[in-house]
């Protein structure tokens, strides 16, 4: 029987610390095993379907390479070219894909969509990346964390998240920080930050685990002896376009540059992003916004930090594709 057999990977709450903590082991050793040539397919035969709302390279790629490497088949669905959402619910889409596949992956919009699909799919649902959750990105954080400061536990590491705190990697960091005990620090203008209810459940959670959770708009008190600073996008995929201006407005101060770094006393101090990132002038929105903005030398990330020795930025992108192999061998392996 696998780790977490037949379950759904939908948000880390849904998890104990002690599921979390086997799934970065096994997160671990599968990485050891690629690199050293011992990996073993245990997910032949296996089926999988990979339904993309939204556009992504990290994590399709992941889902793609993970599947691979372990013996599965996968299907990609894209946001468009199937019927559904526009012809067909997802209470449908999930009772015809669940008679066809041993596994779905969703990235989309609402939360609900993927509670649907979980609910009537019979079989497991992993959660790609919702308007409210991105719990298999936080596996990979949580796994660079580990590595960027071995032999150190979890429990107390100083996390300070700057920027858009109210989006889905503030409130995955929130539930991450509840069930590992990290002393997590959301930095940010209060019109910025996650949920009240949310904020309550995660801080009670976080002091059982040994941790703390401080929202601040005081970026030297949030900042202060940090070993990462963690930024994201300041406007997520799916929001109007309309929100730039007042977002920039806001969140200008919130830039994590070489002053921020600083500012924690710590020279050792991790720079990690999701991604992908504003860092330079090299994308067309990212361009677009610069000029708009003034905003020449990154947005939420300067180019020096994201190219500096502090970023550890696609140690964590690499990561995603051991930890999301690790949820799909956990859920989905006959062993
Ligand atoms: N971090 C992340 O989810 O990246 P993608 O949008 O490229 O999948
Ligand atoms: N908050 C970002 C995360 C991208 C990985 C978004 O939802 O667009």
């Amino acid at each position: 029987m696998s780790l977490l057999s037949k379950r759904h990977f939908l948000r880390l709450l849904d998890f104990t610390p002690s599921e979390i903590s086997s799934l970065l082991k096994l997160s671990a050793e599968l990485k050891a095993a690629k690199k050293n040539g011992t990996e073993k397919a245990s997910l032949q035969g296996k089926n999988i379907a990979l339904i993309f709302e939204k556009d992504s390279t990290r994590t399709r790629c992941s889902f793609e390479v993970a599947a691979y490497d372990q013996g599965a088949k996968v299907t990609y669905l894209g946001p468009s070219g199937s019927q559904i959402g526009h012809k067909e619910s997802m209470k449908d889409t999930a009772r015809v894909l669940g008679r066809m596949y041993d596994g779905i992956q969703y990235r989309g919009y609402g939360q609900d969509k993927v509670e649907i699909l979980a609910h009537y799919a019979g079989v497991p649902v992993w959660n790609g990346l919702t308007n409210e959750f991105h719990p298999t990105q936080l596996l990979a954080d949580l796994l660079t964390m580990q590595e960027h400061l071995p032999g150190q536990p979890l429990k107390g590491m100083r996390l300070a998240y700057l920027g858009d705190t109210r989006n889905n990697m503030g409130n995955s960091l929130l539930e991450a920080a509840a069930l590992c005990g990290l002393d997590l620090r959301l930095v940010a203008p209060s019109a910025c930050w996650p949920e009240a209810e949310l904020v309550a459940t995660c801080e009670h959670l976080a002091k059982e685990n040994g941790g703390s959770i401080t929202l601040t708009e005081d970026i030297a008190t949030g900042v202060k002896d940090a070993d990462f600073l963690y930024t994201d996008v300041w406007v997520s995929m799916g929001e109007p376009k309309e929100v730039w201006k007042e977002r920039i407005n806001l969140l200008r101060p919130y830039q994590v540059n070489s002053a921020m770094l600083a500012l924690t006393g710590n020279p050792q101090v991790k720079f990690l992003h999701c991604l992908p990132a504003f860092h330079d002038d090299q994308t067309t929105l990212g361009k677009q916004m610069a000029e708009e903005y003034g905003l020449h030398g990154g947005m939420e990330v300067t180019d020096d930090v994201f190219e500096s020795r502090h970023s550890v930025v696609f140690d964590q992108a690499e990561n995603r594709l051991h930890t999301i192999k690790a949820v799909m061998v956990a859920t989905l392996a006959n062993h």
